[in-house]
C-alpha cells in the first residue's frame, strides 16, 4: 500500500499526526527529515506530510524542504513549521512578525476552498508559532487568517499542495480531522482503503513471503502484543509456528488460564507451556529486594526461554515473532523498510549461538491498531484489554518475601479488584490498578466478635498516558468501598484496604 510519508522536523506531533492519518483509514509512515528527498519518492508516496518542528526556517542548520519534493507530482500538506519551509521553498515569504501564538488561537476561513470545505468561518485551533507566512507563493489561494498569522493556510489544489499554520492533528483544534481528510481525500485523491482486513492481509502474505517454509517460534506472555503477533503468524503459517509459555506462577488469577485455554482454542495455536512455577519459588525464596527480584526473575526467564529455544532450534526453528510497536521502531531511529531481519538480535538476552531472525508483524502499528487486529483475528476480548502487566508479575506486587500463600491471597484481592472495576464499567478510564500486599506489615482489626492480627493491601488505581508520568485515578466512593468490603469479607488474611493517593513522580506505578 502506498504510504503518506510524515516528514518528522523534530516535534513531537509527527506520530500524531501518522495516527490522524490512519484514523482517516490511509496508511501513514515516519521518516526523519534528514532523508534525501529521493529516497522519499522511492517509497512511492500517496503524499507527503511536513510536520511541525521546533526550529525557525532562518536558524542556521534549520532543515529546510529541498525544492525537488514539489516537483515530483506528490501531493504535499505542510503543518506548522513545515508550512513555512514549504512557503519558502516554492516562492513565498516567512517573515519574523514579532506576533507568536500558543495555544487557543480563532482563525479566520476567509475561502473555504477544499481545506475548509463546509466548515464555520471561525475556528478555534491550536497554534505554536514565531514566525509567519507574510506571502503565499504564486499560484496559491490564501484560505484563511489569524491575528499573529497574516496567511494562516493556503492550497493550491491543482498541483495538490496545501498547508495551515496551525496543528490540525491535536484534539484541541475544531475540525483537524476533517481538515487533514480533506487534504487526503479530495487534494491528494487517496481513497480511504487502510483497514484492519487489509492489514491482516498484508501482514499475512509478508509473513509467508518472510518465512517461507521454515519453523517459527513465539514466546507468549499473556500480554497484548505478543499474543497478537503470534496469532498474525499463525494466520500466515499455521502450524509452521511453536508458541511458548512459561508459566512462572506470578500471574494474576485466570491469566495463565487464559493463555492455555482461551487463547489456543480460539486460535488453534500449537503451545508449549512449561511449567516453571516450583523453580521460579524457588530462586525467589527469602528475596525480598525489589531489584534483585527481578534480575532473579529475568534469569530463570531466560533460562526457561533458552531451554525451550535450544529445543525448538535443534528441531530446525529459524525465527523468531518479536512484538515489537511502531512507536519503538520510530524512537530507536529506524525505518519501516525491509531492514526487519536483524539475524543477530540478543533478543531479550538470547544467547549468541542461537541466532534467529526476527519476524516483527507489528513493527508498523500502534498499541490500539494492535488491539484492533486482535479483536478482528478473534482473540479473548480481556486478553485485548487487560492492563500493563509487568514482566516479574505479582511478586513485585508482595512487599517482602514471595511465597504460594502471600501469592494465593494477593491473587485473591486482585481479582476483587479487578471483577468490580469491570463491573463498574471503568476498565478503560484506568491505566493500570495495581494491588499490592504489604506482606511484611501486620495491622489489628476486628471481624466478628474477635480480634484480627492480619495483612493490608494497597489499591493502586491509576490514570496515565504513557506510564511515565501518572496520576491516581479518581475511582467513585462507591466502587472503592465495594472493593475494601469485598476483599476484607473474602480474603479472610486481609483486614485492611488502603487507597495510594500518589501521583508519578514522586511514586512509581508499582511499589517496588
Ligand atoms: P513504574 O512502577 O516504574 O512502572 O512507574 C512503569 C510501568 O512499567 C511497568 N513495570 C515493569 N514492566 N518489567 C516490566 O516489564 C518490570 O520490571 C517493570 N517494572 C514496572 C509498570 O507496571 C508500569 O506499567
Amino acid at each position: 500500500m502506498q504510504p503518506v510519508l510524515v516528514v518528522d522536523f523534530g516535534a513531537q506531533y509527527a506520530q500524531l499526526i501518522a495516527r490522524r492519518v490512519r484514523e482517516a483509514r490511509v496508511y501513514s509512515e515516519i521518516v526523519p527529515s534528514s532523508m534525501p528527498v529521493a529516497e522519499m519518492l522511492a517509497k512511492n508516496p500517496a503524499a507527503i506530510i511536513l510536520s511541525g518542528g521546533p526550529s525557525s526556517v532562518y536558524e542556521p542548520g534549520a532543515p529546510q524542504v529541498d525544492a525537488a519534493l514539489f516537483e515530483a507530482g506528490t501531493p504535499v500538506f505542510g503543518i506548522c513549521y513545515g508550512f513555512q519551509a514549504m512557503a519558502l521553498a516554492l516562492g513565498g515569504k516567512v517573515a519574523k512578525t514579532g506576533l507568536r501564538e500558543f495555544g487557543g488561537t480563532p482563525l479566520a476561513v476567509t475561502t473555504p476552498g477544499t481545506l475548509f470545505d463546509g466548515l464555520p468561518a471561525e475556528l478555534s485551533v491550536w497554534m505554536s508559532h514565531g514566525d509567519s507566512v507574510s506571502e503565499a507563493p504564486s499560484g496559491f489561494t490564501v484560505t484563511a487568517t489569524s491575528d499573529g498569522a497574516p496567511v494562516a493556510a493556503f492550497e493550491n489544489v491543482a498541483r495538490g499542495f496545501a498547508g495551515v499554520q496551525y496543528h490540525p492533528e491535536v484534539m484541541h483544534s475544531a475540525h483537524g480531522q476533517t481538515v487533514l481528510e480533506h487534504f487526503l481525500y479530495d487534494i491528494a485523491g487517496i481513497a480511504p482503503e487502510w483497514t484492519s482486513a487489509n492489514v491482516i492481509e498484508e501482514q499475512v502474505a509478508r509473513i509467508r513471503e518472510q518465512v517461507g517454509d521454515k519453523q517459527v517460534l513465539c514466546a507468549l506472555s499473556g500480554g497484548v502484543d505478543s499474543a497478537v503477533a503470534a496469532a498474525l503468524v499463525h494466520k500466515a503459517v499455521g502450524d509452521q509456528l511453536t508458541c511458548v509459555f512459561v508459566d512462572h506462577g506470578l500471574l494474576r488469577a485466570g491469566e495463565a488460564e487464559q493463555v492455555e485455554n482461551d487463547y489456543v482454542a480460539a486460535t488453534g495455536i500449537k503451545l508449549r507451556v512449561f511449567n516453571a512455577q516450583d523453580q521460579f519459588l524457588g530462586a525467589l525464596a527469602g528475596v525480598t529486594d525489589p531489584e534483585e527480584k527481578r534480575k532473579i526473575i529475568g534469569r530463570e526467564f531466560i533460562r526457561c526461554f533458552e531451554q525451550a529455544a535450544r529445543e525448538l532450534a535443534a528441531e530446525g526453528v529459524e525465527f523468531l515473532v518479536q512484538g515489537t510497536l511502531y512507536p519503538d521502531v520510530v524512537e530507536s531511529g529506524g525505518g519501516t523498510g525491509t531492514a526487519n531481519i536483524k539475524s543477530h538480535h540478543n533478543v531479550g538476552g538470547l544467547p549468541d549461538d542461537l541466532k534467529f531472525a526476527l519476524v516483527e508483524p507489528l513493527r508498523t502499528l500502534f498499541k490500539d491498531e494492535v488491539r484492533t487486529i486482535g479483536l478482528e483475528l478473534g482473540l479473548p476480548p480481556e486478553m485485548i484489554w487487560r492492563h500493563p502487566f509487568p514482566g516479574p508479575g505479582l511478586a513485585i506486587r508482595i512487599i517482602g518475601a514471595v511465597d504460594q500463600e502471600r501469592l494465593d491471597i494477593l491473587r485473591a484481592a486482585d481479582l476483587i479488584a479487578r471483577q468490580e472495576l469491570t463491573n463498574a464499567g471503568l476498565d478503560r478510564d484506568v491505566w493500570q490498578f495495581p494491588v499490592v500486599l504489604l506482606a511484611d506489615v501486620r495491622s489489628v482489626g476486628v471481624q466478628g466478635d474477635g480480634r484480627t492480627y492480619g495483612h493490608p493491601v494497597v489499591l493502586r488505581p491509576v490514570s496515565s498516558e504513557d506510564a511515565m508520568t501518572a496520576d491516581w485515578s479518581r475511582l467513585p466512593y462507591d466502587l472503592i468501598a465495594r472493593i475494601s468490603t469485598r476483599i476484607t469479607n473474602e480474603v479472610s488474611e486481609v483486614n485492611r484496604v488502603t487507597l495510594d493517593v500518589t501521583s508519578k513522580p514522586p511514586g512509581t506505578i508499582e511499589w517496588e
